[in-house]
């Protein structure tokens, strides 16, 4: 029987057969993990952080053997395919989910004799401090913006690393389909079916506009010292309606608790707000618009010290100007790399 502070700390709601987990300290989470692991593939932006970033940080020089840990892990893929493959001399990973079904999916899709899947709340300290001082490189994927308490999950990052072990993170910063969400909570056809307040699963920093500097202000305040540090604009075009339609929906909050009936109009609700902010292209195809951080910081030595004003923090200041347009803006378009397929036809980096 379990005890009443267990059944305070966690409840299960079960509805239509999809499965939320509530904790103290985790936002409301669903994933339909047969969907989302259809619509798996990385965007380029995050292949060629892994690819080319953390390569050209020496995140490959394998001169010592990596402890890695890889929080949100999702169903496996990019952690086996290509988080994997950065670390030449590496002893294991230890990938976490939140969500059990996502941690099958991953022991089914992407068994590997040096990952170990394991389910775990990374909000939840005690999950986690065995690993303290042992873990060489961190790193996270689209995770850290459904952490409720962001400073608290960076302090556990930094007391899992020994000095100089390494961080590596790209995490959403801003989506109109945060703002879609608030707006279904308003509409008097869904709000009733709504069990929480729809503030808990808007990320701080969609809610305030929090922009990189935040995040090099915070880090800095915990004694990272910061290595890399950009934002960055990913424009993508799905190539229907109905394929935007399932991706919201697949990762969508409040789709367990929609009933069947009435799915099909909740679902033609969800893509109208969520193209009211992210737009459509000139031929009609849906666009998604997302802004992400990318980080890569290192635990000092002994005392932090300030970071130094350098090439990297000109560039910084360039991208958060409001009025970065005036300054002028690089745009690149890049092409989905070779061997992937999906819905990620287009592509522009704003910096
Ligand atoms: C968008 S998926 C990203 C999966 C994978 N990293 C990728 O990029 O393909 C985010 C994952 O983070 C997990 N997650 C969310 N909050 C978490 C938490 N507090 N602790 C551990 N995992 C969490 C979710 O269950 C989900 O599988």
């Amino acid at each position: 029987m379990p005890s009443t502070a267990s059944l305070e700390k966690l409840v299960y709601i079960k509805i239509n057969s999809f499965v939320g987990v509530f904790h103290v300290n985790k936002m409301p989470l669903n994933y339909d993990v047969d969907i989302y692991s259809q619509l798996d593939n990385p965007w380029d932006s995050i292949v060629r952080f892994l690819n080319i970033t953390l390569r050209e940080m020496g995140w490959s020089n394998g001169d010592q053997e990596e402890v890695v840990m890889d929080v949100g892990c999702g169903p496996g893929r990019l952690t086996s395919e290509f988080i994997l493959r950065i670390f030449p001399n590496l002893k294991k990973i230890i990938a976490l989910d939140a969500e059990s079904n996502m941690i099958e999916k991953a022991r089914c899709l992407h068994p590997h004799p040096k990952i170990e899947y394991d389910v775990a709340n990374f909000e939840d300290r005690s999950l986690i401090e065995l690993w303290n001082g042992k873990i060489t490189k961190f790193i996270s994927v689209h995770c850290f913006n459904r952490m409720q308490d962001q400073k608290g999950a960076f302090q556990r990052v930094y007391d899992l690393l020994p000095p100089n072990g390494e961080a590596g993170f790209v995490f959403l910063l801003h989506n109109g389909y945060y703002d879609a969400l608030q707006y279904l909570a308003k509409d008097l056809k869904w709000c009733s079916y709504i069990p929480f307040d729809i503030e808990d699963c808007i990320p701080k920093s969609h809610a305030k506009g929090y922009t990189s500097f935040h995040y090099k202000k915070m880090l800095e305040g915990i004694g990272f010292e910061i290595r890399h540090c950009q934002q960055v604009q990913n424009v993508t075009t799905f190539l229907s309606d109905e394929l935007y339609t399932d991706f919201l929906y697949s990762v969508c909050e409040l789709t367990p608790y929609i009933p069947n009936d009435v799915k099909k109009d909740f679902k033609k609700d969800l893509l109208h707000y969520t193209l009211k902010q992210n737009g459509r292209n000139d031929d009609g195809t849906p666009v998604d618009r997302t802004t992400t951080l990318e980080l890569v910081q290192t635990k000092s030595r002994g005392i932090h010290h300030q970071y130094a004003e350098s090439s990297l923090f000109g560039f910084l200041a360039k991208t958060e100007c409001p009025c970065s347009r005036a300054h002028g803006q690089l745009s690149l378009t890049s092409r989905v790399p070779t061997g992937l397929s999906g819905p990620h036809v287009g592509m522009v980096w704003m910096l």
